[in-house]
């Protein structure tokens, strides 16, 4: 027997969907941006072993010289990004579904288990509630960095005017490199976030979209309670 059970509130679901496609014009609008004075490289001495983005990759994407273009995306989704961040992050507190994503005493050593788990060298995971000790890990990860990406934007969007904010960060150069670093981890992220999507199957994306999913019969031979299955915050999954 299968049942269906509550898992994403509607108000996650939009947030996180929102979110989706606002960061996608954050990052090609930034790139087109960045290309304007694309400094960054890996090397030493006057040497680059690395440029982080070839002539040919902004050839390809056709995005030179397109700096007031990419400004003025920027600077107007840059107000949704945050605020849709800034209201994901007050849902979390005041409905306290924080207490499912902010990591627990365990998180560390339980993180472990679900990397060899997912890395098919241990069987099993530990009990979770609503996310798995490495989703807790990344998904406060991925809010921190929200953070860091707003304080070092405005950092870099009014150094003069927030000049105490761009102290705090290092200056106007490094809270740039900060900027562009946390982009990379952004990226970093959602690569990962797709791959581990799309691993988990339909049922936990369609979960996202609906706000219910389908508890797997194991989940039930594990002897869950009704209670417990019908409880948005208190069900108890064993297996994944
Ligand atoms: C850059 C964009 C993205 C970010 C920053 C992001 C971030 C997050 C976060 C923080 C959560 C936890 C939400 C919560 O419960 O409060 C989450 C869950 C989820 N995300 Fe994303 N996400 C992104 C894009 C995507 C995309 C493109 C997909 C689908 C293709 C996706 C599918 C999902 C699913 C299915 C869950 C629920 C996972 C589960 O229940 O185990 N996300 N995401």
């Amino acid at each position: 027997m299968k049942k269906i059970v509550k898992k994403h509130p509607l108000a996650i679901r939009w947030l996180h969907w929102i979110n989706f496609p606002v960061l996608c014009v954050m990052v090609w609008s930034g790139l087109l941006i960045y290309w304007a004075n694309d400094i960054y490289k890996i090397g030493f001495n006057n040497k680059t072993v690395l440029k982080f983005f070839p002539d040919s990759f902004y050839k390809a994407l056709n995005i030179p010289f397109r700096l007031a273009e990419g400004m003025s995306l920027h600077f107007i989704f840059m107000w949704v990004f945050a605020i849709n961040g800034c209201i994901y992050f007050l849902y979390l507190l005041f409905s306290k579904e924080y207490k499912l994503i902010f990591p627990n005493k365990k998180v560390l050593k339980e993180s472990w288990q679900v990397i060899l788990h997912d890395l098919h060298i241990k069987r099993g995971l530990p009990p979770q509630i609503k996310y798995n000790a490495a989703q807790r890990l990344a998904y406060t990860g991925v809010i921190i960095l929200g953070f860091g990406m707003i304080a070092t934007g405005l950092a870099i969007y009014k150094p003069t005017q927030l000049y105490w904010l761009c102290a705090m960060l290092g200056g106007y150069e490094w809270a740039r490199i900060e900027h562009f670093s946390i982009t990379i981890l952004f990226t970093l992220f959602f690569a990962v976030h797709i791959i581990q999507v799309i691993i988990a199957g339909w049922n936990n994306f369609r979960s996202m979209i609906t706000g219910f999913e389908v508890l797997p019969d194991d989940a039930l031979k594990a002897g869950i309670s009704n209670e417990q299955l019908t409880q948005n915050t208190d069900t108890i999954i064993t297996n994944h």
